[in-house]
């Protein structure tokens, strides 16, 4: 039998297989944040497909870190019956839901939190938005924090098998991680332990508000790939040694950010044309020349983040390590569990084409994805349309 196929447990979340689905952004929220019928019917697809954990897109632990129009949020106790729902049509197709908490940061617009973002630092605008975040004070870290704690009170609550934090991709908490984003000099930076700080009391505060046995995961990258230097191997090293040392259930390894690096983090084709459809007129010679810059240099390497999955798995032990990106035939993902490089496969846009892929990898029926990394699903997120698998183009009109 294949070691894909092969049961692995996260503390006491015992599960089939070793192919889990990571967070993928749905835009598929109502405005309020609450769940929908859309939004359940893609994760009941998922635990049909027999996914042995499917990772909630990133939802908002606070207003005041919502990023994105079509979120979800667990940012109130108003939230918990539509996320029961969700909760409860997974269990009953057979499989398992981690939520994945976020605080967006500085990656957030003013439009969406109706007030300047906030970050570790208000070093520069963003890329994306052009909007300067405020610096965050001492009060607003430390009621963050406690925003991590409730909304993880709510996910037990709601039914979830288990968090995951999101320290990757330019959110709040890898912006604390990177000294790209943060450039404080008071007890959250200036040193790795101090940029740690803040992922520390944050899974403290989540760890204090759910039962003891209840599994915690984050998301890490092995390197932001901003500007200049932010998150490296180097120091996500020393990070996920700190989180096994605490105890963490598991750990997601990625890289780059969602406004400075985004096809860093996806590699692929850059889908220009329908990039280009979601700018404004007087955004499109701006947009067209940045775009173009990025065209021909991110060709989708197989596994592109396994070198930070060697580099961690040796020093965190039995903690399970889950890699994503790339991740694109059954041969490579078994040699990387043979070699103990991971634990997980973890895929985003190989289940956004196919929901049963795990069913169909365990029947034999096939040896690859069938994803080729058009990247138009990410690209449907500044469109505005839902996130699903558009290989064949947008929608009409
Ligand atoms: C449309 C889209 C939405 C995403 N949303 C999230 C998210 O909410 N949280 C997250 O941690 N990563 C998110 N990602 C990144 C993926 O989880 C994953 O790290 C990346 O796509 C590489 O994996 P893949 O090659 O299997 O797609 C998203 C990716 C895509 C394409």
């Amino acid at each position: 039998m294949s070691v894909l196929f092969t049961p692995r447990s996260i503390g006491r979340l015992e599960l089939p297989n070793r192919l889990v689905c990571s967070a993928t952004y749905e835009q598929m929220a109502a405005e309020s944040g609450e769940v929908t019928d859309k939004l359940i019917r893609r994760y009941e697809k998922l635990a049909l497909g027999e996914t042995a954990l499917s990772i909630t897109g990133l939802m908002y632990v606070h207003p005041s870190g919502r990023g994105y129009q079509h979120q979800v949020g667990i940012h109130a106790d108003s939230m918990i019956a539509g996320l029961s729902k969700l909760t409860a049509a997974v269990h009953a197709a057979g499989g398992r839901i981690a939520f994945q908490l976020a605080h967006c940061g500085r990656q957030t617009t003013k439009a969406m939190a109706g007030q300047t973002p906030m970050a570790p630092s208000s070093r520069g605008r963003d890329p994306m938005n052009f909007v300067k975040p405020r610096t965050m004070s001492e009060e607003d870290i430390e009621k963050t924090i406690a925003a991590f704690g409730a909304a993880a009170k709510r996910a037990v609550a709601a039914g979830a098998d288990a968090i995951q934090l999101h320290g990757a991709h330019g959110y709040l908490i890898s912006e604390f991680l990177s000294p790209f984003f943060n450039v404080r000099t008071d007890r959250w930076g200036g040193s790795d332990e101090n940029r740690f700080r803040f992922l520390k009391s944050v899974y403290q505060a989540v760890k204090a508000q759910v039962p003891e046995d209840f599994p915690i995961l984050v998301k890490l990258n092995g390197h932001d790939h901003t500007p200049k230097a932010g998150v490296t191997l180097t120091s996500v090293r020393q990070y996920t040694q700190w989180l096994a040392e605490m105890g963490i259930d598991g750990i997601e390894v990625s890289c780059g950010t969602t406004h400075y690096s985004y096809m860093n983090m996806c590699r692929g084709d850059v889908p220009t044309t329908e990039l280009m459809q979601s700018l404004a007129w007087w955004e499109k010679p701006v947009g067209r020349f940045m775009i173009g810059k990025l065209e021909g240099h991110y060709d989708l390497e197989e596994g592109y983040n396994l070198a930070f999955a060697k580099a961690i798995k040796p020093l965190i032990g039995d903690t399970p390590l889950f890699l994503v990106g790339g991740m694109r035939s059954v041969a490579h993902m078994e040699s990387v569990l043979e070699k103990k490089h991971a634990d997980f496969i973890s895929m985003s846009r190989p289940f956004i084409r196919e929901p049963s892929l795990a069913r169909k990898l365990k029947e034999g029926k096939k040896n690859n994805v069938a994803c080729v990394s058009c990247n138009r699903c990410l690209a449907a997120v500044p469109n505005g349309l839902p996130v699903h698998c558009y290989h064949k183009g947008f929608p009409a009109g």
